[in-house]
């Protein structure tokens, strides 16, 4: 599909993610429409699209609310005659210990990351079928295939997420509709505020877990996903990890509560317990970036990744031999 002159809505678009991406789409000559919880923070972002050369509507949503987001489908539909893309980014997460989460917590989490995702794909589905053409972009996450402790609700649901996208495919192809694709996208760590937004029960800071690469790669790689729709993606430098859940699922175990408890929680700095952006959004108007170093990838850095993670196995293979 070509970007320019697409009509694509974006969830999440007032920070990290999907603002990056809000913004790639603008960039490309597509309008976009803009939906997250803060006007303030939309109305930003639409700026910054129009200054890229796109056409921007800010549309203030709440994802868990089925109706709002069918009303966002039909703002887009009025505003610019169409729907061709839909990505989901629209997502919390919280840290805790599973039976120190506050339930109303974790229920929030599963809401949102999920069922704003299911409101998402049901309001966007029938604008892209009557088409004959579109594609919904659900961002998911390597934690949908690599479980980490602490984070049960947010991995479930990225899981859960994949399923989705792989159970509409299936029945839009026995339905005929093959220009319709549903395509999941699964970032690695990535520098966005997700971190700083994050409920948190566990006492010890959250920060982004290394190595981190730039929001700015994920909304490349979903523009090009657009174009060239594929089932599902692997974006950042932790890729490695999705084949060794596989193929050493102990291994990858090992690694991944090892690394959370030394690199996703501080050792140093601790935190009061609190819900974050959980139930209501952050004040200001947001950012792509979340201050967390992000680089981009090259083939350097991709090949130095798979040696550290090559040898990180191995120690863990060793000490579970041992
Ligand atoms: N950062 C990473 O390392 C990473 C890695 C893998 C996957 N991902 C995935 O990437 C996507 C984007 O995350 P991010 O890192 O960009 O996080 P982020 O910076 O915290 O952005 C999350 C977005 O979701 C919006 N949002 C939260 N609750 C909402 C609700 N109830 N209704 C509507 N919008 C809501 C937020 O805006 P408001 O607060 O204004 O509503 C914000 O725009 C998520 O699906 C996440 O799971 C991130």
């Amino acid at each position: 599909m070509r970007i320019k002159g697409r009509v694509a809505v974006v969830t999440g678009a007032s920070s990290g993610i999907g603002r990056a991406t809000a913004l790639a789409f603008a960039k490309k000559g597509a309008a976009v429409v803009l939906a997250a919880r803060r006007e303030e923070a939309l109305e930003e972002v639409a700026g910054q699209c129009r200054a890229r050369g796109g056409q921007a509507l800010a549309v203030p949503t709440d994802v868990t609310d089925d109706e709002g987001v069918e009303e966002l489908a039909r703002r887009a539909a009025a505003e610019f005659g169409r729907i061709d893309v839909w990505i989901n980014s629209a997502a919390v997460t919280a840290f805790g210990p599973f039976r120190e989460m506050p339930l109303a917590d974790f229920r929030r989490v599963v809401d949102v990351n999920l069922m704003g995702y299911v409101h998402g794909a049901r309001a966007a589905l029938p604008y892209l079928r009557e088409q004959g053409e579109g594609v919904v972009v659900n961002v998911s996450s390597i934690a949908g295939v690599v479980a980490q402790p602490y984070t049960h609700a947010y991995g479930m649901t990225k899981s859960a997420i994949r399923m989705l996208s792989t159970s509409l495919r299936q029945e839009l192809r026995l339905e005929g509709a093959d220009g319709v694709h549903v395509c999941s996208v699964l970032p690695a760590t990535i520098d966005t505020p997700l971190f700083q937004h994050a409920a948190n029960y566990t006492g010890r800071k959250a920060q982004a877990m290394p190595p981190v690469y730039i929001p700015e790669s994920v909304a490349r790689a979903i523009v090009n996903l657009v174009r060239v729709p594929r089932r599902e993606i692997v974006v950042g430098p932790g890729r490695g990890l999705v084949p060794l859940a596989k193929t050493a699922p102990g291994v990858t175990e090992r690694i991944m509560r090892a690394q959370v408890d030394r690199f996703h929680l501080s050792r140093t700095e601790t935190a009061p317990a609190d819900s974050g952006n959980l139930h209501r959004p952050m004040p200001g108007t947001g950012s792509v970036h979340g201050g967390w170093h992000g680089r981009r990838r090259t083939a350097v850095r991709r090949v130095a990744a798979a040696v550290a993670l090559g040898a990180v196995a191995a120690a863990c293979l060793g000490r579970s031999r041992r």
